[in-house]
């Protein structure tokens, strides 16, 4: 250990990002009773949490309840937020070197996968992830412009993002006015056309990538069936052997509730129809240039070499017409400045969380990576608690073995000032408090969990006052 640290035992650690891989990792550090860490969180965003805030549907608002724990380690006196701070931007790795010990990435995934196929980027193609992002409120995504006046709109893939933008499209005014969806969005959807939904699934019933819960709930839509056509809720051989040699009980169940949802007919407003074993080629345009159809090509199931079952294209197509295309196939990792990105997945290259080179040989001294941009755009809330329990475990025992950043400046003070001049107008955790109350408190007046700021300015102004 170097001289300071033996002396006050004091450890300075940045954590850039405030979702839930940020504050878990946070917690699991709070947590170690042998060493004095200080935590300095920084977010791009004024608002903490990450995809809780603006990923998790607004109709899912129990799950959001997960903040409260956030809250709770944000009130240690040793943590510090600085919100509207993005790294890269504002703040460096160089500066980062000069303050803290460590330096832990939890940016998430920012931005979406390709398909890589014709009329992609067509008039009303869009990403799940700008959709989501938009009806969420995320300031970076609220000016964005849905065409929602078609009646028919094809979603590719099978993920719960899918399902959560599927069921977001068929709830009703009554189901979308107890939720803390941005205001534009709900005027926008409850005045919408959308009268069809369909998620396109390139595999088969036991392989989609949606959970039970989730199915089920679409079972249950106020003024939207849901729909899937007999022949393709049926499995095939390859399936049924693969489920006969690894009996999976979830499995089991979701093929119970396909079953029985293939005996629906269509009595409400809205359907939603779940289509299997189906890949798109292209999007088809009209001719001004918007989404017309999308081109289908059946597939059917092969064993890989890893025996999983994967999909392929037969000779058999099909044409889709519909208004909309989101494409909902994954998230991606952005690359961040200074820092090793491995492009073919999407993620820092780490080892169990310390980052590494990129060719992935040697770890780096004093960086970390946990989260979305650590594994890649999979796990639900909690998997991210376990996933920074792994990278915390590592930093301790960097710390401990001395092998860290030695900064020059390692105080609080020190960093607020440099903060302060690169960002006069940061936020603060305080300052999220407040516009949490303000939030709580204009939903209250209009029965609603919250009403969300959605601009910058917006804030700024509030907190001004
Ligand atoms: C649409 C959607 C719905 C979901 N719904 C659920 C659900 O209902 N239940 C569930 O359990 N899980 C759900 N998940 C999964 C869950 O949200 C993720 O597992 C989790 O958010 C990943 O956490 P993270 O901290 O790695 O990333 P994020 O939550 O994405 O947090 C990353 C943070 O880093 C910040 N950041 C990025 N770049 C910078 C930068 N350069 N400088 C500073 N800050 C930066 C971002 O602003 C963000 O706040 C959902 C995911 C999505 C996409
Ligand atoms: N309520 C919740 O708990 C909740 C809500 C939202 C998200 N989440 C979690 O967040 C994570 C991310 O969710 P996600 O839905 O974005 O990802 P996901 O679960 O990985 O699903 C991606 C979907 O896209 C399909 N796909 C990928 N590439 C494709 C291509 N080229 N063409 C056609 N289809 C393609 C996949 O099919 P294959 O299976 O064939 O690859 C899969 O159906 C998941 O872990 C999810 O559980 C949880």
């Amino acid at each position: 250990m170097n001289k300071d640290n033996k002396e006050n035992n004091l450890y300075r650690v940045a954590i850039l990002g405030s979702g839930p891989a940020g504050f878990f990792a946070a917690d699991h550090l709070f947590k170690n009773n042998e060493l004095n860490i200080e935590i300095d969180m920084y977010d791009k965003l004024p608002t903490p949490f990450g995809l809780v805030r603006s990923g998790v549907a607004p109709d899912h608002q129990k799950i959001k309840t997960v903040t409260k724990v956030y809250d709770k380690i944000a009130a240690n006196p040793k943590f510090k937020f600085f919100g509207l701070i993005e790294y890269g931007h504002h703040i460096t790795l160089e500066d980062l070197k000069h303050h803290y010990h460590q330096v832990l990435f939890a940016t998430g995934a920012q931005t979406d996968r390709r398909m890589n196929i014709p009329g992609e980027d067509l008039n009303r193609s869009h990403t799940a992830t700008e959709f989501v992002a938009w009806y969420n409120g995320h300031p970076d995504f609220a000016d964005l412009e849905f065409d929602l006046s078609g009646e028919k709109i094809a979603i590719i893939g099978m993920g719960n993002v899918a399902v959560d933008v599927a069921r977001i499209l068929c709830r009703s005014e009554e189901e979308l006015s107890k939720t803390d969806i941005a205001g534009y969005a709900f005027e926008k959807l409850v005045n919408s056309n959308v009268k069809e939904v369909f998620m396109i699934g390139r595999r088969g019933p036991a392989q989609a990538a949606f959970t039970n819960p989730e199915l089920k709930e679409l079972g249950n839509l106020d003024i939207a069936d849901c729909l899937i056509l007999k022949e393709e809720s049926q499995l095939d051989d390859l399936t049924t052997q693969y489920l006969s040699d690894n009996p999976e009980r979830s499995i089991e169940r979701k093929l119970e509730m396909i079953s029985e949802y293939s005996n629906h007919t269509k009595t409400k407003e809205k359907s939603l129809t779940i289509r299997f074993l189906l890949s798109p080629t292209e999007i088809i345009p009209d001719e001004d240039g918007n989404v017309k159809a999308i081109k289908l090509v059946k597939n059917a199931l092969s064993k890989s070499d890893d025996g999983s079952l994967r999909p392929k294209a037969t000779e058999e197509n099909e044409i889709l017409e519909v208004d909309m295309v989101f494409r909902s196939i994954g998230y991606r990792g952005i690359p961040l400045p200074e820092v090793p990105f491995k492009e073919s997945w999407g993620i820092i290259p780490n080892i169990r969380g310390r980052v590494a080179d990129e060719e992935e040989n040697n770890t780096l001294t004093g960086l970390y990576v946990t989260g979305w941009i650590k594994r890649g755009p999979t796990g639900v809330i909690g998997t991210n608690k376990r996933d920074s329990g792994e990278t915390v475990a590592l930093m301790i025992e960097d710390i401990k073995n001395n092998n860290t950043f030695r900064p020059e400046n390692p105080t609080s003070d020190k960093i607020e000032t440099l903060i302060k001049e690169r960002n006069p107008e940061y936020i603060n955790y305080e300052d999220w408090l407040k516009i949490d109350s303000e939030e709580i408190a204009r939903g209250e007046k209009v029965g609603r969990p919250r009403v969300k700021f959605t601009k910058i300015d917006d804030i700024k102004k509030h907190l001004k006052k």
